[in-house]
């Protein structure tokens, strides 16, 4: 008699539907997703060139279209407005006037849709004349110096005029150094202590950001973002941002982009307790769209399957472009 069990068959646990969904490892809900929307304060709405099948709304659609993707079960959507070239400056004071886009829409959401948790972006670039996500200063030799500590002050104008406006989430994307905690303090100081900060932890110095630029026309006047934002070839720097973006307050940990750094996911994930989540940018959600435009991929399997693999990696929440569409599949399985 053999002492070698039968042979282990491990195709039995992929045999049926009902087998399949017993022993699914990672599933996927609407509840997982943050629907970016793009605004701008015209009344008409303006399908966005450089990405197809998304659009820039004005306000009363934007309160539509959210109200809309939160009857499927979103949770949650992040706010990304298009500025007018003469509100733009140097020192970026658009950012934080309570009176602007941003807060407006904040305003208007909330008060349609309650239950709706509202996330804002806090960055410069799309107020800055200059196009970077923090303050710059030409030095004598010509070199731009993106500054870190003045913009940290503008940021936390900017959160607490994010606050006052009722957002749930404040979101700062600009990667300078201390600015998390300066939020949190600033917060915490005007009483803000129920605002949550989703720190956008590991972001990188992608190309794939290029659409969504186009999308606000907030690409840096000159030079690149490579003195803030990560380099692609690092991980290891995701944990020390990872380390320092928790001790310094952050409620939730970002990735971006997500699908092609998987890798970071997985190890930002291992390294906090806090939750992580990721963002399927524009160049993903363009490099999909132009595939199935052509033919050449099945748009619900594949998109379906890039959202299950960043979640897989231990993304608890994506921000994707397909999340209405996304969402309207999963009700349909
Ligand atoms: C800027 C910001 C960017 C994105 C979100 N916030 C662009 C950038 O950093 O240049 C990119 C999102 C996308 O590509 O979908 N604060």
């Amino acid at each position: 008699m053999s002492i070698l069990p039968a042979m282990l068959r491990p195709r039995r646990n992929r045999r049926t539907p009902a087998i399949r969904s017993l022993v699914r490892e990672t599933t996927l809900s609407p509840a997982d997703f943050i629907l970016p929307l793009f605004l701008h304060k015209e009344s008409a709405d303006t399908p966005i060139t450089s990405m197809p099948g998304v659009t820039r709304w004005s306000l009363e659609s934007l309160v539509r279209e959210a109200g809309e993707a939160h009857a499927l079960g979103i949770p949650a959507i992040v706010l990304f407005p298009k500025i007018d070239e003469e509100l733009k400056s140097p020192k970026a004071g658009e950012c934080h006037n309570d009176d602007g886009l941003v807060p407006h829409a904040v305003r208007l959401l909330k008060a349609a849709h309650p239950t709706l948790c509202v996330i804002t972006d806090v960055a410069l670039d799309p107020y800055n004349s200059d196009g970077h996500d923090g303050l710059v200063h030409r030095e004598p030799s010509g070199e731009l110096n993106i500054l870190n500590d003045e913009t940290v002050e503008i940021l936390c104008l900017q959160a607490l005029c994010h606050a006052r406006a009722g957002a749930d989430i404040v979101a700062p994307s600009d990667m300078m150094d201390g600015r998390v905690a300066a939020i949190r303090d600033a917060l915490d100081a005007e009483h803000f202590t129920d605002v949550s900060i989703l720190s956008y932890t590991a972001k990188y110095a992608s190309a794939f950001y290029g659409p969504f630029r186009g999308a606000l026309d907030s690409s840096p006047k000159e030079g690149d973002k490579q003195t803030y934002q990560m380099d692609p070839g690092n991980i290891r720097e995701s944990i020390r941002e990872a380390l320092l973006d928790e001790a310094e307050g952050a409620d939730m940990l970002m990735v971006k982009p997500a699908g092609l750094y998987l890798d970071v996911i997985s190890k930002v994930r291992e390294t906090s307790t806090l939750p992580v989540a990721a963002y399927q940018v524009s160049g993903e959600y363009l490099m999909l769209k132009s595939a199935v435009a052509a033919g050449w991929l099945d748009e619900r399997a594949a998109v379906l399957e890039s959202l299950i693999a960043i979640k897989r990696a231990g993304a608890s929440m994506i921000l994707t472009y397909f999340a209405r569409q996304a969402a309207t599949w999963l009700s349909e399985r």
